[in-house]
């Protein structure tokens, strides 16, 4: 089965592609016809019967800013190692748009479709420049050696460019990102996510061990990003996810315990129960 036949089974839409073609890129199939960018259905995933996700639906429309919040061992890591590949659930259903059944997909092709996740630790290369942590992240495997023999073209160069803007490292870009600022070094990898141009960032704990001014900047940087694509945060800052967000899901014990405003989820009762406390009184 091809690549692309395997990635269309038991796909959603009504239509019907006649022909298949394996030079098509990938991207063109995906169908936000409907405003939906990430379908996930009835997701469990069972470590030795214990269940990380049960049952989880979780929708992400196009465009939107979403922060998912819970509890240690929510099933919050657990997600996001479903939609990028990483770990197969049990069953259940994920698609990215109407078309990309992203459980037929590898790592890999989930990230070239255009599935971008950071990482809590960041992984840019430490005795490389910005610039060049940038320009290797244009090569799919990331590999020294491709970037040696391939000579950037203008448009590679304008979008390193855009992004070295974006992300606020445009007077950093000669600097070895070894020495960059904890912040900083989150950004570039937010940025190295970004050179793909991905339809969908997911993004771990982003803010943990940052400064107030690297959490303010961070807040605004994923709140541009989101617009243009989604951008999934999971957070355990409050103060930050109150800041950025737009519609808020409460995970508890692998599924969907509420969503909402931040207001409406503090003031949902089974959160205040199980999530911030029942005895708690906000002051
Ligand atoms: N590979 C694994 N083997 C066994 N259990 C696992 C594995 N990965 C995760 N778990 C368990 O699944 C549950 C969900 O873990 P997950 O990492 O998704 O939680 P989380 O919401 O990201 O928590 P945190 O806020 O601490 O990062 C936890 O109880 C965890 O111990
Ligand atoms: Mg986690």
């Amino acid at each position: 089965m091809s690549r692309f036949s395997k990635m269309f089974e038991g796909w959603r839409g009504e239509r019907q592609w006649s022909a298949f073609s394996p030079e098509i890129n990938s991207r063109e199939f995906i169908d936000l016809s409907h405003g939906t960018l990430l379908y996930l259905e009835n997701i469990t995933v069972s470590f030795d019967g214990f269940k990380a996700l049960d049952k989880l639906d979780l929708y992400i429309d196009k465009g939107e800013l979403r922060c998912i919040i819970g509890a240690n061992g929510a099933g919050k890591t657990t997600m996001m190692d479903v939609v990028t590949g990483k770990l197969r659930p049990d069953s259940g259903t994920a698609f990215l748009g109407q078309t990309v059944n992203l459980l037929n997909m590898s790592e890999s092709e989930i990230s070239e479709v255009g599935i971008g996740r950071k990482f809590q630790k960041p992984t840019v290369l430490e005795n490389f420049s910005v610039f060049d942590n940038l320009e290797l992240s244009l090569h799919a495997d990331r590999s020294v050696k491709a970037a040696l023999f391939a000579r950037l073209t203008g448009e590679q160069r304008d979008r390193i460019e855009e992004v070295l803007e974006i992300i606020g490292l445009k007077t950093e870009r000669e600097r070895i990102a070894g020495n960059l600022s904890h912040g900083q070094k989150q950004w570039l990898e937010i940025g190295i996510l970004l050179i793909q141009d991905p339809y969908l960032l997911l993004v771990d704990e982003p803010v943990a061990g940052m400064t107030v001014q690297e959490t303010e900047r961070t807040a605004e940087l994923l709140t541009s990003l989101a617009g243009e694509r989604s951008v999934v945060v999971v957070e355990h800052d409050m103060e930050f996810v109150r800041s950025i967000a737009n519609i808020v899901t409460v995970l508890h014990q692998g599924s969907v315990l509420a969503e909402g405003t931040m207001n409406e989820i503090q003031e949902d009762p089974k959160v205040k129960e199980v999530y911030l406390g029942s005895t708690e009184s906000s002051s």
